[in-house]
């Protein structure tokens, strides 16, 4: 196929909700010139309770939908489906829904940079019950870094504190500081601790109270956006499908009113989002 012929599309960037946001918005930092399609399965959140058989189905039919837009590369900015979902997506379902189309996740960016930051490799995990019972962390980190150790810790409370605006007040500081000393009681070696839900980072300035001041702390967007410039300069044949008009389109499976109101925590534009159905 010639040059002229591609079809250029947006790249997709898909979550449960709202907790993707604040990777597009790195994305689109590190990355203005390309067109965005923000999918929110808003209808069916939260993901992080749900069963693995569940979040995969939601999570292909969401998939599903963006190659319907047009899309040639979907980035799962959600950790509970890069967890449950992803690895089935790219070994089963990719090669009979078209093997030239690709979908990426945010679990893999985050861990591979883990030695740059780590002096010990004891690593903290803070996410959904979904990501942590998953074990898709551990996983990717004893591929890559088999002398590390990552500790877990569930945090079931923190998504729906976040999407119910309550992120000031001292219901939540009282359950971040819970889930921070189950953490932290689970090994007194941890040096580096990743909020592995994309929600996480709106509670960075609590967590980080709560965090001995020699623990670090990594939020995934940056991470994601600099593992995209990446990837895209190195796959120049999915980089030309990818349409380069500094758009953005916000689709959700709830009202678009009640998302762009929410999202304005997650983002500091307005935006104006459409209500769509998938599955
Ligand atoms: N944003 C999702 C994640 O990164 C969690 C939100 C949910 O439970 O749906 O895991």
């Amino acid at each position: 196929m010639s040059q002229d012929n591609i079809r250029k599309a947006p790249i997709g960037i898909f979550d449960s909700g709202y907790g993707g946001l604040t990777i597009l918005s790195e994305i689109r930092r590190a990355l203005p010139q390309y067109d965005y399609i923000y999918l929110g399965d808003n209808a069916r959140a939260p993901y992080g309770t749900r069963s693995f058989e569940i979040v995969y189905r939601f999570t292909l039919e969401a998939v599903q939908y963006l190659f319907d837009q047009g899309c040639q590369l979907v980035i799962l900015a959600c950790n509970t489906a890069s967890a449950k979902a992803l690895r089935s997506i790219q070994q089963n379902d990719l090669p009979h829904i078209d093997p030239a189309r690709r979908v990426l996740g945010v679990i893999r960016p985050t861990v591979e940079i883990l030695d740059k930051v780590t002096h010990n490799g004891h690593i903290g995990l803070l996410g959904t019950p979904g990501t942590i019972q998953s074990q898709s962390y551990t996983a990717e980190v004893a591929k890559l870094y088999p002398q590390f150790h990552v500790h877990g810790q569930a945090c079931p409370m923190w998504v729906p504190l976040i999407e119910n605006n309550e992120i000031d007040n001292e219901g939540t500081n009282f359950f971040v500081k819970k889930y921070i000393n189950e953490l932290l009681a689970q090994s007194t070696l941890i040096d580096t601790v990743i909020l592995g839900c994309t929600h996480y980072p709106l509670l960075y300035n609590l967590i980080r109270k709560h965090l001995p001041n020699h623990i670090q702390i990594l939020s995934q967007g940056a991470l994601v956006a600099d593992s995209l410039k990446d990837y895209l300069k190195r796959h120049p044949e999915i980089e030309q499908k990818c349409s380069q008009n500094g758009k953005c389109t916000y689709l959700t499976t709830e009202s678009g009113s009640k998302f762009n109101e929410t999202a304005t925590l997650f983002l500091q534009d307005t935006i104006t989002a459409r209500q769509i159905e998938i599955g």
